[in-house]
């Protein structure tokens, strides 16, 4: 596991959205494993500005999201501020700046008839089989050590399926998203279909984890440091057997018991020692 500290949110998107670059790069139809939050934004806009400026091209990419919000879609009717979904989000944050094709994007479907959730999680699972996983997965953490919607107490061999959030997430993502919308906190969306901690092990090859500001500290290092356990289902990042690479800025990072050994990892993989 590498562990990049970095003085700011700024530089952090730079060097997560340069690793996703390089895949790109390397291997022009790449899949993507996407993940929403205000976390990736920078992220999104420096890859947005590759593409621009540097003509990063993305048109044989193919990208997976982890997870959308139950009972809510992508609505063009409805002004951005209006649409909450993360179909949404990601229109406005990175695809509509970007040439990948729509029908190489996927975001699970927050329409889904409950019935048939279990069907439709599956084939979304087979379609990111078909594609032989996930190259590069972007991974935020919640405020309470979730990945994607595997909130505490999800099995860390979860897969795709519907999940209730928390109380503590729904309180987060109102006042970062919905409140700024005029939603009522009654009316926001109290169930998410996501993608399990079981398929994100199972699928990814490299493992994108970023984190910014102090109110992140003490649950990234729970993740990277604490315990693996399902009350921190972000703490399978330890758990991984392909590539990891964490990205976090000196907020982020400010808790972490083994800094000092990290940037010296670092400092020695550049002076190419190791
Ligand atoms: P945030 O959310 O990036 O808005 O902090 C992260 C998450 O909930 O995974």
């Amino acid at each position: 596991m590498d562990v990049l500290i970095r003085a700011t949110y700024k530089e952090m998107s730079k060097v997560a959205a340069q690793i996703i670059a390089e895949h790109v790069r390397a291997r022009p139809d790449s899949v993507l494993g996407l993940a929403t939050g205000s976390t990736p934004v920078g992220t999104y806009q420096e890859l947005a500005r590759m593409h621009r400026e540097e003509g990063l091209d993305f048109s044989k990419v193919t990208t997976f999201n982890l997870d959308e919000y139950l009972g809510i879609g992508m609505d063009l009717t409805l002004s951005a501020d209006e649409d909450q979904s993360y179909r949404r989000f990601m229109h406005e944050q990175l695809f509509k700046h970007i040439n990948v094709p729509e029908s190489r994007i996927h975001v699970p479907d927050g329409l889904v008839d409950p019935a048939m959730a279990d069907e439709y999680c599956e084939w979304y699972e087979e379609k990111i089989a078909e594609v032989g996983g996930i190259d590069v997965q972007v991974l935020g953490i919640g405020g309470d050590g979730h990945w994607a919607f595997n909130e505490p107490g999800s099995s860390l061999e979860s897969r795709t399926r519907i999940e209730p959030l928390t109380k503590d997430t729904i309180d987060d993502n109102y006042r970062a998203f919905y409140k700024n919308a005029g939603v009522k906190k009654s009316e926001m969306p109290h169930f998410a279909v996501t993608m399990g901690i079981g398929t994100i092990l199972e699928f990814t090859h490299h493992a994108l984890f970023i984190a910014n500001g102090a109110g992140k500290a003490g649950v990234v290092a729970k993740a990277l440091e604490g315990p693996v356990t399902s009350q921190v289902t972000a703490s399978a990042i330890q758990l991984f057997d392909g590539t990891v690479t964490v990205v976090l800025d000196k907020g982020a990072a400010s808790k972490l018991k083994n800094r000092a050994h990290y940037e010296h990892v670092e400092r020695l993989k550049r002076e190419g020692a190791c």
